[in-house]
């Protein structure tokens, strides 16, 4: 696929090519190698762009810092705007600026909503496994975590031109539904359910819970029985248990509609279970399993990972082994070429053994699945108490908002629009604290702070949007012809110039790295350099090319900025 198709052709991207071609020529070293070496510096200092010279030094068979100085000389003045200077091993380029405020600024204007897509990932079929929440448990903060990680991902592939298929691995199976169904003849109530499925089954599942702890061992062992019925098929009881998955999942695609979250497959647990006895025969095939106390285990000491429990002694499969028909039926119907599994920390042994068994069976394709961990929240709680469920996150945080406008955030919204600005404040404020670190650091979670305008936050974020917009409100909207770049001089112009030429690199670490908070922290950055520049460069009262000028420069900051949000699930307001 050609370059200029991706909105993330920019200046450096296609002087790579350039000037590796004319590397190639004068090395013989071949050209895509070459363009595949050059890095970013750190320090902006040293250029633009870097290209290590280590690499040449076995076919050249001449010192690195010969060879870079060699490649200086001879590049120095055959590109218009880029000059050339060896540093030790290092040959640096740097890119007039000029020639580079156009060259960022055009691609940000032509890429438009597809600026930042990079290459490596159009047409490949990526499948994320997240959300999941176990239906009769809450939804945990861990399913909140997975939920918001995942989708990110989800975004953030399918703007690089993926196939993304989006799976809930629902966990509609185990003996709590045995439990739940018998909770749900003695004290079910069948208004309640259709009301709010989520919450009554809870309520059920810990009535019947607390009544054996406290020694009701009739109703522990009636639940067993209902869940050997329901597992052996018996009408009624997989009908009531229909009921419950039915209702709960149309109550979680509520609540996911929020977040503007979809799913192309619910297939859970139970839909696995199914498929169990092919799976279980496939590995005995294989010669992995073994006999141990009546029970099929899979003997993965040898790695360190213990043994692996496929069907217990009672005949009933696991959890683990319902992943393993899951991961077959992926491939079979997917054919993915990447498999995520957006699951915290906790289960790190549980993916390890499963890749353990996958690759024993014989699958090559386990090599393209990966366990993307992540850590804990700490502290989050709601008006319920710390058992926490998306819906009472996301009504609390808006009402929290509600609340702050009153005092903190700007008072002109029309009353009329003020609960949908709430609510969108409010999710990203919550979306955005989960995001904000590397994933696999815990989450210090606290309303005061994450609703905050100041600080590392998502309204803060917002309020960057909003003033982009505020300023097009007032002085009109940003051209869309021509505009002279050469106005745009000043340092805090450049500056942001920069930043906005690195963000289809920051696309392509997150992807590479499976890792949001890249963009959150560019976003931050960019949030930062806007917000020194656009004082000192004021658009109102300036020469009419000037103005037009900063104009292009802040609308190709909203667009940045609009491309980053949509990928991380964070929601634009206009004013706030
Ligand atoms: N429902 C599970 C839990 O809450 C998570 C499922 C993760 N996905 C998977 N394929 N195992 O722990």
């Amino acid at each position: 696929m050609a370059d200029g198709e991706y909105g993330g052709a920019t200046v450096e991207g296609n002087l790579k090519k350039n000037v590796a071609r004319r590397i190639a020529r004068l090395t013989g070293e071949d050209a895509s190698l070459v363009e595949s070496r050059f890095e970013v510096p750190r320090d902006r200092g040293h250029g633009d762009l870097a290209l290590p010279c280590f690499f040449l030094a076995r076919t050249m068979r001449k010192d690195p810092s010969r060879i870079a100085a060699g490649l200086a000389e001879d590049l120095e003045g055959t590109i218009p705007g880029v000059s050339f200077e060896a540093a030790g091993p290092y040959l640096n380029l740097r890119i007039d600026a000029m020639l580079k405020t156009s060259e960022v600024l055009e691609a940000v204007r032509c890429g438009g909503t597809a600026f930042g897509r990079v290459p490596g990932w159009d047409g490949k079929t990526v499948v994320i496994d997240f959300s999941h929440p176990n239906i009769a448990k809450p939804f945990g903060v861990g399913h909140l975590r997975s939920t918001v990680i995942g989708n990110a991902l989800a975004n953030l592939y399918a703007f690089l031109g993926a196939r993304v298929v989006k799976i809930n691995h629902l966990g509609d199976w185990g003996k709590q539904f045995g439990l739940l169904d018998v909770a749900y003849r003695l004290w079910g109530d069948e208004g309640k359910l259709d009301e709010d499925p989520i919450m009554h089954l809870y309520e059920l599942y810990v009535r019947i819970n607390k009544r054996i702890e406290e020694g009701d061992a009739d109703l522990d062992e009636q639940g067993r029985e209902a869940f050997r019925r329901l597992e052996q098929g018996e009408e009624e009881y997989v009908r009531r248990w229909k009921l419950f998955r039915d209702l709960s999942v149309r109550e979680f695609k509520r609540v996911y509609a929020r977040l503007e979250i979809s799913f192309d497959s619910y297939k859970g647990e139970a839909f696995f279970n199914e498929r169990m006895k092919e799976t279980i025969e496939r590995m005995r095939k294989a010669g992995i399993l073994v006999r141990s106390e009546g029970a099929d285990v899979v003997d993965l000491r040898d790695e360190e990972l213990g043994v692996a429990i496929i069907r217990k002694s009672n005949g009933s499969t696991t959890y683990l082994t319902r992943d393993v028909a899951a991961a077959e039926y992926r491939y079979e119907t997917y054919g993915f070429d990447r498999m995520l599994y957006v699951v915290g920390q906790p289960q790190e042994l549980h993916f390890k053994q499963l890749f353990a068994i996958l690759r024993r069976m014989g699958y090559p394709w386990v090599e393209r699945m990966e366990h993307v961990r992540f850590g804990y929240i700490k502290g989050m709680s709601t008006r319920r108490g710390t058992i926490v469920f998306l819906d009472d996150v996301l009504d609390e945080a808006k009402e929290r908002v509600l609340k702050k406008m009153e005092g903190l955030y700007i008072q002109k919204v029309k009353e009329e629009e003020r609960e949908r600005i709430a609510e969108e404040i409010g999710i990203t404020a919550v979306v955005f604290s989960d995001l904000k670190n590397r994933r696999i650091k815990d989450v210090e979670f606290d309303w005061d702070r994450i609703l905050s305008l100041q600080g590392d936050t998502g309204p803060y974020l917002q309020s960057v949007l909003a003033r982009i917009y505020g300023i097009f409100r007032k002085v009109g909207d940003p051209p869309s012809g021509g505009v002279d770049y050469s106005l745009l001089g000043e340092e805090k112009a450049r500056e942001l110039v920069d930043l906005l030429g690195l963000f289809p690199a920051a696309v392509e670490e997150a992807a590479r790295e499976r890792e949001p908070s890249v963009l959150t922290g560019y976003l931050l950055k960019l949030a930062a350099s806007f917000h020194s520049a656009y004082t000192v460069l004021p658009v109102k009262g300036s020469e009419e090319n000037v103005a037009r000028a900063r104009l292009r420069l802040f609308d190709c900051v909203r667009q940045v900025f609009e491309n980053g949000f949509r990928i991380l699930g964070f929601r634009i307001v206009r004013e706030m």
